[in-house]
């Protein structure tokens, strides 16, 4: 039987991907949700159903899909808006908070999916928490040189630091932009929206996964009596 979760991802990737219209600028998100909303972008454009779209890449994983499924791409230089940005999560709350950066890619995504006039989140329904930082900790991507004082400073805040280690690399995960990612746990997020600007303000720190006031649509993917379906 197929695995639900992937179940969840593809309907709701799928769901993403009609809501591009032609002639648009669309901020390509990353992981395996978004994955699915690449790839249906892409068969959209192939049977011309979709005319005159250009993508705006999150990362090198949206870049290589990009290609693969035939959609052309830009970069934030040679355009003036984003129309809509599709990407995924890890964590959302009920006020539409999220965490983000599971990938390591949030540095990316959060300078394209605060830019897009239309911000899709894409997750399936074991991303929504009531708290933020419940279940995921809050990636923090710093300069290599930086990570010493980084992580103290993280300490002082009450925060667990835990540098993020590469599952098929020996060593540190090193981001696209080359840096390393610090997975922070609390105890509490009573303020998000505080906690970001903190966190961001820690010199040597780069971004960090929390993203507030900035999701418009919130498409959760979901399996009822074995069937999916979307919310
Ligand atoms: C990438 O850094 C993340 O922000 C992803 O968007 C997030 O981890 C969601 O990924 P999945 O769709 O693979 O769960």
């Amino acid at each position: 039987a197929a695995d639900p979760v992937k179940v969840m991802k593809e309907e709701v990737g799928k769901a993403a991907a009609a809501l591009v219209k032609s002639n648009s600028v669309v901020g390509l998100g990353t992981g395996s949700t978004t994955a699915y909303a690449i790839q249906y972008i892409g068969e959209r454009l192939k049977s011309g159903e979709l005319k005159d779209i250009v993508g705006v890449p999150t990362s090198f994983q949206a870049e290589v899909l990009a290609k693969q499924y035939g959609i052309p791409l830009t970069t934030l230089d040679a355009i003036a808006h984003i129309d809509i940005a599709i990407d995924g999560a890890d964590e959302v709350d009920p006020q539409k908070n999220l965490i983000k950066g599971g990938g390591a890619a949030h540095t990316r995504e959060k300078v394209v999916d605060y830019l897009a006039n239309q911000f899709i989140v894409v997750i399936d329904a074991g991303k929504l928490v009531d708290k933020l930082g419940s279940s995921f900790a809050v990636p923090v991507e710093v300069i290599p040189m930086a990570m010493t004082p980084v992580m103290n400073a993280i300490k002082k805040l009450g925060g667990k630091p835990e540098l993020r280690m590469g599952v098929r690399k020996a060593g540190p995960v090193i981001t696209d932009q080359g840096n390393m990612v610090i997975d922070v746990r609390f105890d509490d997020i009573p303020d998000p929206v505080n906690l970001e600007k903190t966190l961001n303000n820690i010199p040597g720190v780069l971004e960090n996964g929390i993203f507030v006031n900035c999701a418009d649509i919130v498409l959760i993917g979901e399996v009822i009596d074995g069937k999916p379906s979307v919310r």
